[in-house]
């Protein structure tokens, strides 16, 4: 393995930082090509065919063009939707991002969990799948939200983004039945930790989860032993639809200083 073969992180915008934050903590001088397909964003409002189709593509020419040691889709809705599309089309490892709902039906004493993610997310059989294997006991809400996302992407390019809009677009969650029970809320977008400070301001009594801290666990793992150079160098930043204002900002304190088109 080349000392300078990046980590390639991979989301519709840039709520992949969720995964790529702890990822840094535990791998600093890990160089990393992070890219975000903004032509397509938001995933979570298009169909499970175009994400099917679009998203190995993509992940093609970007491993062609980067040659990454490690491919992490740190996106739910791709994830949940083409992951394993992406693993048969990809000869590199490829690590996804689905719902810690595992996690949450571990915490959980009320047994009363959440699933908070994209409108395509909480419609997926592979949160069905994950709710009847890891949380056959609990009562899983969901609640899908194209708002949310919008607002972190909004919040991270530092514009003015007001507390309660979030929480009011997370509140249909807590309004279906059982909802005054929930203890738990899987954060089921990479974009949602983005927004996490808020939502557990309104709902101290529940604890907001994501997958960030073990998917970054993962990818160390799975790369214990290559070799790194010995400094990181400057992340670089591709974007499908050239680059959006204030991404300069919001990708410095991620080590992120060269921006590009893909
Ligand atoms: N960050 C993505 C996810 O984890 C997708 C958000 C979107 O593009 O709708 O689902």
């Amino acid at each position: 393995m080349q000392p300078d073969a990046p980590l390639l992180f991979f989301d519709s915008g840039i709520g992949g930082l969720s995964i790529l934050g702890p990822t840094r903590a535990l791998m600093p001088s890990a160089p990393i090509v992070y890219a975000a397909d903004n032509a397509a964003f938001p995933y979570g409002t298009r169909s499970e065919g175009e994400i099917a189709a679009r998203v190995p593509a993509l992940l093609g020419r970007l491993v062609e063009r980067v040659r990454p040691r490690l491919v992490t889709i740190a996106c739910n809705t791709a994830s949940t939707i083409a992951l394993d599309h992406v693993r048969a089309a990809l000869d590199v490892p490829v690590v996804g991002t689905v719902p810690a709902i595992k996690p949450a039906a571990e915490l959980s004493a009320t047994r009363v969990i959440g699933v908070l993610g994209t409108r395509a997310t909480v419609r997926q059989p592979y949160v069905d799948d994950l709710a009847a294997r890891f949380a056959g006991d609990c009562t899983v809400l969901r609640h899908g939200s194209a708002d949310l996302v919008e607002l972190a992407e909004a919040r991270l390019r530092g514009e003015q983004v007001d507390p309660a809009a979030a929480v009011a677009a997370a509140q249909p969650l807590f309004d279906q039945p059982d909802g005054d029970k929930l203890d738990t809320v899987v954060l089921a977008c990479t974009h949602f930790p983005l927004l996490a400070d808020w939502l557990a301001h309104a709902h101290p009594q529940v604890r907001f989860i994501d997958g960030g801290q073990g998917i970054a666990r993962r990818i160390a793992y799975l790369t214990k032993g290559q070799s790194w150079p010995d400094d990181a160098p400057p992340g670089r930043a591709l974007f499908t639809a050239g680059i959006p204002p204030g991404m300069n900002t919001a990708l410095a304190p991620f080590g992120i200083t060269d921006l590009g088109s893909l």
